[in-house]
């Protein structure tokens, strides 16, 4: 988010040794820590008043692969984006959707990181994180990960305590698109059965022409989920505002609100020099680097706003420290 912000103590770690050094001093000083990944979903209102665990665990490992899957742990200090571009190299399928997610690999699982009809759980088969209070390393299957939109059991339950140390994938060497986003089936409308790279150039292409860069313009993605409702909470929007954008989720309804955000005019405003991106209202973007609290400011507003006049409380995607 591009905040100025410093960390009482800061440490890289490069492997799970250092990764458990660390966080044995942390218990032996009394410290409050606080694991970096990329940063790109890290809003930091002030300095940090503790020790910041900079996660750079490598690796990638084939575990198995037969001639219909593979089955690869990579560990948490991995990029995103570059594991997608090597699992395309490599005719793995399943993460082509997922490309130029910014971030590392180990804060994939805490959110769920999903886009273009795909979501991470779709992909992942366990996570393996050691544990900051019995100090052991755990492993959990994709269920026990009790992954939900933009949520899992690492955001709940095991929030503070499970440091993410790496993610194993089951991905088939045969490829399936998954089409089903109206932007992406519009971008590949002449590929009637596009190939894996044409799928991945796709996404791409929609996300660059709306998303900015976090490095270009600092960002953190979408600043708020979309709020999940129930069917007559949507009934009854609906009698005041015909034309909301809402999309089935489960027996509930998602609704988009960048719509709403755009709807109630903060793409006109700008507050104390932090402001909405003009091409996706879901975006808060701080070109001036201004501090964590004027960015959350401008998110209280809107959050108050969208309360007043829709009925709706809007929830941070960001982790805020
Ligand atoms: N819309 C507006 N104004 C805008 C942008 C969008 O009115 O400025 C409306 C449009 O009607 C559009 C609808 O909102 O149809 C949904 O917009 P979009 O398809 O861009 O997706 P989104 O709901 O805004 C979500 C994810 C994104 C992900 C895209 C594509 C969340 C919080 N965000 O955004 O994820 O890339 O879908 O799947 O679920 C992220 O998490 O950081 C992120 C970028």
């Amino acid at each position: 988010m591009g905040v100025p912000a410093l960390a009482e103590q800061f440490v890289s770690v490069n492997s799970s040794e250092e990764l458990q050094q660390a966080l044995h001093y942390v218990t032996e000083q009394g410290l409050p820590y606080m694991i970096l990944g990329g940063g790109s979903n890290t809003l930091f209102k002030q300095d940090y008043s503790g020790l910041v665990i900079h996660n750079q665990l490598t690796g990638i490992n084939v575990l198995e692969q037969t001639n219909d899957h593979v089955l690869v742990q990579v560990a948490a200090g991995e990029n995103w984006h570059q594991w997608v571009t090597y699992c395309l190299a490599r005719q793995w399928h399943g993460l082509e959707n997922l490309a130029l997610i910014p971030g590392l690999m180990g804060a994939a699982p805490m959110q769920n990181i999903g886009a273009y009809g795909v979501e991470l759980k779709d992909v992942l088969h366990a996570v393996e994180y050691f544990d900051s209070i019995d100090h052991r390393f755990h492993q959990l299957t994709n269920a026990e990960c009790e992954f939900d939109y933009r949520d899992s059991i690492f955001k709940k339950q095991l929030a503070g305590r499970a440091v993410i140390t790496s993610v194993r994938f089951k991905l088939p060497t045969k490829f399936s698109p998954v089409l089903g986003y109206p932007e992406l089936n519009k971008t590949l409308k002449n590929k009637p059965d596009p190939t894996a790279a044409e799928v991945f150039n796709a996404v791409c292409q929609v996300r660059n022409a709306k998303l900015p860069s976090p490095s270009a313009i600092p960002n953190s993605g979408s600043f708020f989920k979309n709020p999940v409702v129930s069917r007559g909470q949507l009934t009854e929007l609906r009698a005041h505002y015909p034309e909301i954008v809402s999309f089935v989720h489960g027996d509930k309804i998602k609704l988009a609100a960048a719509w709403m955000i755009e709807q109630a005019g903060w793409k006109q405003r700008e507050y104390d020099g932090v402001c909405i991106h003009q091409h996706q209202a879901l975006v808060i973007i701080n070109p001036g680097h201004r501090p964590g609290d004027a960015v959350l400011a401008l998110a209280k507003n809107i959050q108050a706003d969208i309360m007043r006049k829709f009925n709706v409380e809007l929830q941070l995607e960001p982790q805020v420290y």
